[in-house]
């Protein structure tokens, strides 16, 4: 090739708070991947650039939750996270953090280049403080009431139990720090805002200049400036991250949206100093295609305050194409690293071993490319046992099998042609432009059943042809139909590699095949007396107890999830101390007991409470029987207001304790106190 087009290649720089499932591939990475491999071999020049995106408060959040350093965090994140994609074949060119001092310096560099500018709106607002943690807090870290559901712990962004986005001026009073418990109280600070507002015009031109924008990332670029940009602040009061490079900024970091984006052009720059490249040509010549792959989550981000950053700088370049894709649902349910409601990558690889190719397949034959899209483990089942195995294993397997048994295990002559012969090879000419234009265009499911279509193409072609029937009439005539099977297999070896690139792989060396660039796919491959390998079978049916198994875990881990949630409920609002010390709660013995008619859960309990015999109901029959009640201690509301239950007054309320399983158990004294005796 000789003018190749260069290409800068992103994909989503994925928090280092977790380890990775089979959203994020399907989302972001195998689509990055494959678009990435089908340039490689179209001879264009390019760089594919992640990793980690070490900074903001999700990595905070989770070291409080781990009890270990946000340092920590990530450090065993990045491990987990990289290997994962070197596991799956993602084939980055380089896979880089934003902790490196390098990611720090540009990131810096940059901001002070807009700061000198004067590109940053300076401007104080008022900002929850905590005055027991001595630190502002992010919205993450505010809880409250949630204004839709009435949850009583919604985070200041989000109400996990309704799914609502939220603003910390939005949660409904008491408000309370989860650093401390403290109630935050508003503090006024300075912070530099990137005044997406005046740039609503320019942002509107960028946008509308690419009509050719995916529907579902166009839809939501509309939406944003329908609505009307807003200024956003660059920099925030926390402690993790990159300090803001300016002298009256001490405490304070850049927003991890403002630093995280520039770590594609940090990571460029560490790509080129090992491979010994200019960075400068990736990410400053306009004739260079910028690409960013990213899930749906991260469309403003990317389309909107990215380009505003790059604009206001100057020197780069702005992408060309935003192929986000929607979210991946696992078995009807969305996918939570919370709940446990996903397929890790590390744990399929243990229980699927060799097998990146049969996810890779089914992820993306579903991809979520414009709307969201769902997982299930019966699915992956048909897509092995019904396609890979039945169509394009078979296929392969069947045209290695025939070249050993009939033609001396090499690819033999090629003579005269048959009309199945001359159709078979001109639709085979077809498949290297109909898959690619479908992967340029981000069409990855229609190119990955092109990619099966040249499969189906050879099954037919053997089915048309039957060499073992033909074997008795013509030795020529076989070697004829073999020649061009093998030309199909090797086809299907090299425009199957953006897909199944372990499989392609393993067949290009049963066929010794050289790197074949994709504009020579279509017709010939192969030599005539190549040696081919038989080497076993490509892709294995998966039994339906492999499969249920699965569906058992994920059954589990959702039994879990309820056991846990309900078990543990949230922390009511924090109360003051006057208003605790209004209930009295005292011991007491219960001196007699009995069930109530017509109740299987109320007892009447007559208890001593030091004064006097009080009547106390309690729905604990489910749990003790009256006999066993009488002569224990008890803790009880003593002041609680008389309340009639079925037709009888109660005095008071007996503390219970509830476990797990949901059985009661009471709350007693760890000694005998005499009856009276206050609880506090
Ligand atoms: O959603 C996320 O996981 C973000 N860390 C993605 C950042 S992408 C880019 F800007 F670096
Ligand atoms: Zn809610």
């Amino acid at each position: 090739m000789k003018n190749p087009q260069r290409y800068t290649v992103t994909a989503a720089l994925i928090y280092a708070n977790g380890p990775i499932h089979i959203g994020h591939l399907a989302g972001c990475y195998i689509p990055a991947d494959i678009y990435v491999r089908y340039l490689r071999a179209c001879g264009q020049d390019v760089v594919f650039v992640s990793g980690t995106d070490e900074h903001g408060v999700p990595i905070t959040i989770k070291a409080k939750k781990e009890g270990i350093s946000p340092q920590e965090v990530v450090d065993k994140y990045y491990k987990i996270i990289k290997e994962s994609f070197a596991d799956f074949g993602i084939s980055f060119d380089v896979y880089s953090r934003t902790s490196n001092p390098i990611h720090h310096q540009t990131s810096q560099e940059f901001f002070t280049t807009l700061y000198q500018k004067g590109h940053f709106v300076e401007q104080t607002t008022e900002q929850y403080y905590d005055e027991t943690a001595n630190q502002f807090l992010a919205d993450r870290y505010i809880v409250g009431t949630c204004p839709v559901c009435g949850n009583p712990n919604a985070y200041g962004d989000q109400c996990e139990k309704c799914g609502s986005t939220l603003s910390p001026t939005e949660l409904k009073e008491p408000l309370r720090s989860t650093l401390s418990g403290a109630t935050p109280v508003m503090r006024p600070t300075k912070n530099w805002y990137l005044p997406l507002d005046t740039m609503q015009p320019q942002i509107e031109a960028y946008v509308s200049a690419h009509p050719e924008w995916k529907t579902n990332v166009a839809g939501q670029c509309l939406s944003w400036l329908k609505e009307g940009l807003k200024p956003r602040a660059m920099t925030r009061d926390l402690e993790w991250g990159i300090e803001v490079p300016l002298p009256d900024a001490a405490g304070k970091v850049l927003y991890v949206w403002f630093d995280a984006p520039i770590g594609y052009i940090s990571m460029t720059k560490e790509w080129a100093a090992q491979t010994n490249k200019d960075w400068q040509p990736y990410w400053r010549d306009e004739n260079t295609k910028l690409v960013h792959f990213i899930g749906k989550d991260n469309i403003v981000f990317h389309c909107i305050i990215f380009p505003a950053m790059l604009m206001n700088e100057g020197s780069y370049i702005l992408a060309d194409n935003v192929p986000a894709n929607e979210f991946m649902n696992l078995e009807d349910d969305k996918i939570s690293t919370s709940r446990n409601w996903a397929v890790w990558l590390h744990e399929y690889l243990v229980e699927f071993p060799d097998k990146q190719d049969v996810l890779r397949y089914a992820l993306t034959a579903n991809m979520p490319e414009t709307k969201d899209n769902n997982f299930t483990w019966k699915d992956f089942q048909t897509k092995n046992n019904s396609e890979l195995v039945a169509i394009y294993g078979n296929f392969v397997n069947r045209a290695l099998v025939l070249t050993h048994k009939f033609c001396g295990g090499q690819v033999p002559p090629i003579g005269q042609l048959t009309d199945i012969d001359r159709a078979a090879l001109d639709a085979l000419a077809v498949f290297p432009a109909r898959i690619g234009d479908a992967i340029a265009q981000y069409h990855f499911r229609e190119a990955l059943a092109s990619m099966m279509d040249l499969a189906r193409l050879g099954n037919k072609y053997l089915a048309d042809t039957q060499p073992w029937h033909a074997i008795k009439e013509s030795q020529a005539r076989v070697d004829t139909i073999m020649h061009v099977a093998l030309q199909i297999t090797a086809n299907l070896a090299v425009l199957s590699a953006p897909f199944l690139p372990f499989t392609a792989q393993k067949l290009q060396k049963m066929l010794g095949l050289p790197a074949v660039p994709w504009h020579e796919a279509g017709g010939s491959l192969v030599e005539t007396h190549q040696p081919i390998e038989q080497g076993g079978l490509l892709f294995e049916k998966i039994e339906d107890a492999t499969i249920q198994a699965q569906i058992d875990k994920l059954q589990a881990a959702k039994r879990q999830n309820e056991l846990e949630t309900k078990k543990i409920p949230p922390l009511r609002p924090v109360v003051q101390f006057d208003d605790f010390a209004k209930l009295d709660l005292r011991v007491g013995t219960v001196v007699a007991a009995e069930r109530l008619p017509k109740s299987d859960k109320l007892l009447k309990f007559l208890i001593d409470d030091g004064f006097e015999k009080r009547t106390i109901l309690s729905g604990i029959a489910k749990h003790y029987t009256p006999e066993e009640m009488v002569g224990k201690q008890v803790t009880f509301v003593a002041n609680l207001a008389p309340r009639k239950i079925m037709g009888q007054e109660s005095n008071g309320m007996i503390l219970m304790a509830e476990d797990r399983d949901g059985s009661l158990a009471l709350v007693q004294p760890n000694k005998s106190v005499w009856d009276g005796g206050q609880v506090s």
